[in-house]
């Protein structure tokens, strides 16, 4: 099952999944397989990044609960476990019909502070339609407001001139004017409809998913039965600074206390691979401390490539286990491509249990 759920591939058009990219995202349906194979009523991500596995163990009908450091996971996290009433969608769908029509021919420049960062990567005028949107969601219904401001940060990246998400090479291209505001009110749509596919596959009484901005090394919650994660591969991304744009236009505070980013290798490798070691034994630890006993912890994460080679993550995501008292289930890993890094890399998939408390 571990094999099966780190080879999953292709699209899924279950519930909100799909909606908003998000880096290094787990696959819907390794997720909902890995959510599916331990019981339990609560699922903690405690990375939960774009809200994958939130998802999947609200349509699972258990109580989700999910932490990040990252203010983009937590706006597209709590937009993708919205449950949201009709009543809602149609105010949501209703305010952004209005805000396109008006974005369309919007000419007002964003304020400084945010022109100084946004003006490069944007066409002129795709950056006065975004200003014109940005500017209107303060007004909307107050329940608007969030699944607004995720439909916004959806197209963020697309419109502008940076390449993805996690390329920041510059790439112009020609959006005619008023194009992105109709792209914004597609985006609402796209996200009301998935809402309320979502609404209606997850079962009765599960309670709205609990999102927080928390360091998995710090986590505080309540005790949960089942832990499915896949934390940061090391050296791999940057995942603050990637959201930069995105977090100025929306008005997002930075974050911090990101584990495992790239250019912690980059500024010096010994001193990065120590300190990761110390953050797996930390957020493993404090994961550990929070199960239930009986309680499951599943953990997917890849080897890190760096210039000077590859950084193992399967031994010492073992060794931060043991020192929390957990025992290994099973694991399984398996070889990948890295596109972009034109090479392959081992992704690994481990299950542990807290045990039952020795008397
Ligand atoms: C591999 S991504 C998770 C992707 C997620 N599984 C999904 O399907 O979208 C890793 C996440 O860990 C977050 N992160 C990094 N350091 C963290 C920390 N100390 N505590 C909590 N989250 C952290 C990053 O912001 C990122 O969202």
């Amino acid at each position: 099952m571990l094999a099966a759920a780190l080879q999953a591939a292709g699209d899924v058009d279950r519930g909100t999944h799909g909606f908003h990219t998000y880096p290094a995202g787990l696959h819907p349906d390794a997720a909902r397989d890995l959510v599916g194979a331990f019981e339990g009523a609560s699922v903690l991500d405690p990375f939960c990044g774009g809200g994958t596995v939130l998802v999947e163990a609200l349509l699972a009908g258990r109580r989700a609960v999910g932490r990040d450091v990252s203010p983009v996971s937590q706006l597209v996290s709590r937009a993708r476990c919205s449950l949201a009433s009709d009543e809602v969608l149609t105010a949501t769908r209703s305010w952004a019909r209005r805000a396109t029509e008006a974005a369309r021919s919007a000419t007002q420049p964003p304020e400084v502070p945010i022109r100084r960062v946004v003006e490069q990567w944007y066409a002129p005028h795709a950056m006065w339609e975004i200003e014109s949107i940005r500017r209107g969601i303060p007004e909307a219904p107050q329940a608007a407001r969030p699944l607004l401001w995720a439909a916004l940060s959806s197209l963020l990246i697309k419109v502008s001139w940076r390449r993805s998400d996690t390329s920041a090479k510059r790439v112009k291209h020609r959006r005619p004017r008023g194009t992105t505001a109709v792209l914004f009110h597609k985006k609402v749509r796209e996200l009301a409809r998935r809402i309320a596919a979502l609404r209606d596959a997850v079962p009765e009484g599960t309670p709205e998913a609990d999102i927080a901005l928390q360091d998995a090394r710090r986590l505080q919650i309540e005790p949960v039965d089942l832990a499915v994660t896949s934390p940061p591969y090391p050296s791999t991304y940057d995942y603050l600074p990637l959201q930069h744009l995105r977090r100025v236009w929306l008005g997002l505070t930075d974050g911090a206390g990101e584990i495992g980013a790239r250019r912690d290798w980059r500024d010096g490798e010994r001193t990065a691979r120590r300190q990761w070691l110390i953050d797996t034994r930390d957020w493993t630890t404090r994961v550990a401390e929070k199960l239930r006993p009986g309680g499951h912890l599943v953990v997917v994460i890849g080897d890190g490539l760096t210039p000077s080679g590859t950084v193992d993550t399967s031994e010492p995501t073992e060794e931060a286990a043991r020192f929390a008292g957990l025992q290994a289930v099973a694991r399984a890993s398996v070889q990948r491509a890295d596109h972009a890094r034109q090479s392959q890399r081992w992704e690994h998939a481990f299950a542990f249990v807290k045990p039952e408390e020795s008397s």
